[in-house]
This record gives structure tokens, C-alpha cells and sequence, in this order.
């Protein structure tokens, strides 16, 4: 097993790549808590983790808040003796805003969960990691922190692509200052994937024949496609890879 005695905190782990990764990460033999701020589809994820004989447990936290975001890291080094890999999976794009934002309080909004959201867990998390002895983190970017949207995604005034491209120099940044101390921290860059975040725009026909012309490969990605890739960063076979962005796309950003 690839992660036989890592201890494992995924953010967003109860939908999409996060449940994906919660579920791999279980089945090669990592302790996983389950965050998210949905408790049902976390205890979910948990109850099929732990009916296949993994070790999991659920935990409810929204991860823009530093009191929820302390509990649940203080929740698993108590459960499981320590913290080793943290996969910042939470996320949002611009169209599940609440309806009544306008433009200046959705960008904020995608700008608050995509990177205040991974740079909390990642500090909380970073303690508990030295305290363990090293440790892997993986932020989930987008090939929107690679290059721009074209004109039928966005106007270039929508956060999510901006926010993207955050995650992406946190974690050059944090790789570069926490390097010696045996914590990696690594980017994902997916492509479009098939996910709870991406069905609004599936549901429209003609976007969803673009969106598959968009990547060389002709198809949108797969939750567990992204996953295999996070488990290869979370796990000691990546164990001289720090501060990259991976791009998981089906060659779009290749073009
Ligand atoms: N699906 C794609 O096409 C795609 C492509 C590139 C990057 N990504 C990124 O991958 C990550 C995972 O996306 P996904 O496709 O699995 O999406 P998803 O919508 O299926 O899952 C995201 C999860 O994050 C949780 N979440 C949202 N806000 C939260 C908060 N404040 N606190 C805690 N949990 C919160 C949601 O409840 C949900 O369970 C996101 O960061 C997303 O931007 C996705």
C-alpha cells in the first residue's frame, strides 16, 4: 500500500476530486479525515471508507474559518496521533455564488474559499505536520491558474481564474520556505473534470462540445484521474518533488 501509516485531512472531501482522493488515499492505507462543509455527503464518504475496511472519520467545517479549520485539524492528530498529507480540495466557482451577490461580492466570496480556504488548513495543518516529522500538502489550482479563460468561460473579471493563480504561488512560496524542514507542498492544475462544480455548465450541450474540443484529448477528466495524481504527490514515491503544478488536463494547457 502506498500510504500504509500517512494520516490524511482532505478539504472538500465529501464531493468531486476531494471524495475521490478521500476514498484512493483510504483504500492505500491512509487514516482519512473527511472535511467538508457538508456533513452528510462527508459522513457519506466516511461510512463507504469504513464498510470497505478503511479508517476514516467525518468532520464538518467551513474552511474560511480559523476556529472550525483548528478543531478539525486538532480532531484528527487526536483521533490518529499526527498529520502527514493535507489535500486542499474545498472550492467554488463563481456561479455558485448566492443569487442576491453582485460582481464585487461573488469575486470576494470565490476569492475567500479558494484561497483564504487553502491557505488556513495549510497553516494549521503545517504545525501539526512539523510535529509528525514532515509531510505532503496538495492545493488543488486549475489550468485557469495557467492560463486565461477564453471568451465563452468568462469575462476576465470572475475570480475563480484569479484565485487560481493564487493557490499556485502559495504553494511555490510555501514549498521554497518549508523544504528543509521535510514538507512538500505541490499544485494540481486540473482540466475540466465530471463534478458536482462543473454540471451547470455540462448541462448546456453546446458548452459541454466545447469544453471537450477545448482539451486535445476530446473528453473532461475524471474525479479519480485527479485523485491518482494527488495520491502520487501525498505518497514517498514524489519524495523529490516540491513546488510544482502538475497539470492533469488531457493536454489543454499543452497547446
Ligand atoms: N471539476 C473541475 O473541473 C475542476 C477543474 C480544476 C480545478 N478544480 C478544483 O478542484 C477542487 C475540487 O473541485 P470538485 O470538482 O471536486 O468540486 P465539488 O463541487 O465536487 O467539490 C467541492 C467540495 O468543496 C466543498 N466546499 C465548498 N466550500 C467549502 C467551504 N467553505 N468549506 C469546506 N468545504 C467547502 C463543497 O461542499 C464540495 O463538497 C476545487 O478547488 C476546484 O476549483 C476542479
Amino acid at each position: 500500500m502506498r500510504l500504509e501509516n500517512k494520516i490524511a485531512l482532505i478539504t472538500g472531501g465529501g464531493s468531486g476530486i476531494g471524495e475521490a482522493s478521500s476514498e484512493l488515499f483510504a483504500r492505500e492505507g491512509a487514516a482519512v479525515g473527511v472535511c467538508d462543509l457538508n456533513a452528510d455527503t462527508a459522513n457519506a464518504v466516511v461510512e463507504r471508507i469504513n464498510a470497505a475496511g478503511g479508517k476514516a472519520i467525518g468532520l464538518q467545517a467551513d474552511v474560511t474559518n480559523r476556529a472550525d479549520v483548528e478543531r478539525v485539524v486538532g480532531s484528527v492528530v487526536d483521533e490518529f496521533g499526527g498529520l502527514s498529507i493535507l489535500v486542499n480540495s474545498a472550492g467554488v466557482s463563481d456561479r455558485a455564488a448566492p443569487a442576491d451577490y453582485d460582481v464585487d461580492q461573488t469575486w470576494q466570496w470565490v476569492m475567500d474559499v479558494n484561497v483564504k480556504g487553502t491557505l488556513l488548513p495549510t497553516r494549521i495543518a503545517l504545525e501539526a505536520m512539523r510535529n509528525s516529522g514532515g509531510g505532503s500538502i496538495i492545493n488543488l489550482s486549475s489550468i485557469y491558474g495557467l492560463v486565461g479563460r477564453t471568451e465563452w468561460l468568462g469575462d476576465g473579471f470572475s475570480a475563480y481564474a484569479h484565485s487560481k493563480g493564487a493557490v499556485l504561488q502559495i504553494t511555490r512560496d510555501l514549498a521554497v520556505k518549508t523544504a528543509r524542514e521535510g514538507i512538500r507542498v505541490n499544485a494540481l492544475c486540473p482540466g475540466f473534470a465530471h463534478t458536482n462544480l462543473t454540471t451547470g455548465l455540462r448541462q448546456n450541450p453546446e458548452l459541454l462540445a466545447r469544453m471537450e474540443e477545448a482539451h486535445p484529448m476530446g473528453r473532461l477528466g475524471e474525479a479519480s484521474e485527479i485523485a491518482n495524481c494527488a495520491l502520487f504527490l501525498a505518497s514517498d514515491e514524489s519524495s523529490f518533488v516540491t513546488g510544482i503544478a502538475l497539470s492533469v488536463d488531457g493536454g489543454y494547457t499543452a497547446q
